[in-house]
């Protein structure tokens, strides 16, 4: 497993589940992965170390979990070295690493997304911040590590975003705002076969009631039971499966797990980004209900050998991920913070803690040292359960100057969380202008600005 954070520890943690997984290696980790696997020194983005290490450790699969290797090309080289290996090559990871390419292809496969512009030049983005109207939505072309979005009512702001990602030499994509609930797909592919995991949703904001700037993720849960019956399949047909073909087609098969962000907009589902690889947090609570064996499934992402008729099973009830942050995130976080109280989260067997940012100090104390430090994921019968488990396994902990949300899947708890009403029905693309926007999406950005 390559990649430090609460994903790989979440996937990790579903690996050591699965039978027919024999052993487990983590680089470079984090102070949870340490206590659960060997972990391993490793600069993720050389693709030469992760397959020096791979060789040595002869490796039948390598996960890769974060986007940047991925860009950096470490697919690429381990496939090369004749490793299987699940996460894209470098040239189909551009579907994240560069937001015009993936506008490009979403284009040439016929899949909804809000209007676009991608521009290098100050007087167009005028132009298209004109044309598209406020609120703004203004985006770093290239990876930006979560900094790189721009959503105002501003249109100073937007202009002074624009200028300095072009004054650092790069580009934009200027486009329309997408109104509407926010849904993540993860939808598994070998390079031809597609095979959807079961829909997320994860809150983006750092504080209750969606205020304040946008963060990776502080909460995620699963099922959504709000969603239109054949969302998923919707999504597979009209997203998922038109971008692994139009990949395929380009001679670079996408190959590992594609993320659709989507929108449940007036207009239909519309997609908002797409990730290389999966989610943080939505994978904790994901994987959490995911009763398939996690190996097997990679690996057959990973040689070619997905099967679209054998389902997933999944485990009845829902999750729930609740992240607890360190001081200050999503600023510049405080580190070396010290953390206790873990055990006594685990007193719940159906509430566990998954490692982010934490490392051990010099005198083996548990401390932060990340933006995000932990995930404590819960099941339960329903969310309500899965949320009052998940809750008092963080009043558990302690974490000098930490923060988490107390709203995590209360909406979706309380049957809150509608759907516009086209999307229930018509496909995307579809105009309905009359349809009323939903309460608990994002009728209108929360504050002036948000910086994703
Ligand atoms: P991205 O980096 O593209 O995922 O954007 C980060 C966040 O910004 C998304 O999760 C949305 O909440 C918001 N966002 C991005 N694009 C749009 C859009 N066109 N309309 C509304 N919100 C958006
Ligand atoms: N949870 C958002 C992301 O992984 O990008």
């Amino acid at each position: 497993m390559v990649g430090p954070g609460g994903r790989e520890h979440a996937m990790i943690t579903s690996l050591l589940r699965d039978p027919h997984v024999s052993e487990v290696h983590a680089a470079p980790g984090n102070a949870g992965i340490a206590q659960d696997v060997p972990v391993h020194p490793l600069n993720a983005q050389d693709p030469e170390a992760v397959v020096a290490l791979a060789r040595e450790l002869s490796a039948d699969l390598v996960v890769v979990g974060p986007e940047a290797p991925l860009v950096a090309g470490v697919a690429d080289a381990l496939d090369a070295a004749g490793i299987p290996v699940f996460g894209p090559s470098r040239e189909a990871a551009r579907i994240e690493g560069s937001k015009s390419f993936a506008k490009e292809i979403m284009a040439a496969a016929g899949v909804p997304t809000a209007r676009a512009v991608a521009t290098s030049d100050m007087t167009q983005v005028r132009e298209a911040l004109e044309l598209f109207g406020a609120p703004h939505v203004v985006k770093d072309d290239g990876l930006a590590a979560g900094k790189g979005v721009v959503v105002t009512q501003d249109r100073d702001r937007a202009e002074a975003h624009a200028r300095e990602c072009l004054d650092a030499g790069g580009s934009v994509v200027v486009e329309e705002f997408l109104d509407g609930p926010e849904v993540s797909l993860f939808v598994l592919s070998d390079g031809e076969h597609v095979v959807p995991l079961q829909p997320a949703q994860d809150f983006k904001r750092v504080r209750d009631g969606d205020e304040g700037p946008n963060t990776g993720g502080m909460g995620a849960y699963t099922p959504l039971d709000w969603l239109p019956e054949d969302f998923t399949r919707e999504v597979v047909e009209r997203v998922a499966r038109p971008v692994v073909n139009e990949l395929r087609r380009r001679g670079t098969p996408f190959t590992g797990v594609l993320y659709c962000g989507l929108a449940l907009t007036p207009r239909g589902v519309q997609v908002i980004e797409f990730n290389a690889r999966f989610g943080d947090p939505e994978t904790q609570s994901v994987l959490a209900v995911l009763e398939t064996p996690l190996g097997q499934l990679l690996l057959d992402a990973a040689q070619g050998r997905l099967s679209e008729d054998r389902p997933l099973e999944w485990a009845q009830g829902s999750s729930v991920t609740i992240v607890l942050a360190a001081h200050n995130y999503p600023g510049a976080p405080r580190k070396g913070d010290v953390i206790s109280g873990l055990e006594d989260v685990s007193q719940d067997p159906d509430t566990w803690v998954i490692h982010a940012g934490t490392e051990r100090d010099d005198a083996g104390h548990l401390v932060s040292a990340g933006g995000r430090v932990l995930a404590v994921v819960s099941r339960g019968a329903d969310l309500r359960e899965a949320r009052e488990r998940g809750y008092r396994g963080v009043g558990r902990i302690t974490l000098d100057g930490s923060h988490y949300r107390t709203d995590i899947a209360l909406a979706a708890a309380e049957g809150r969380v509608t759907v516009p009403a086209s999307s229930k029905t018509a496909g995307p693309g579809s105009e309905d202008p009359g349809a009323v926007a939903d309460p608990d999406g994002r009728t209108e950005p929360s504050t002036a600005e948000e910086q994703a």
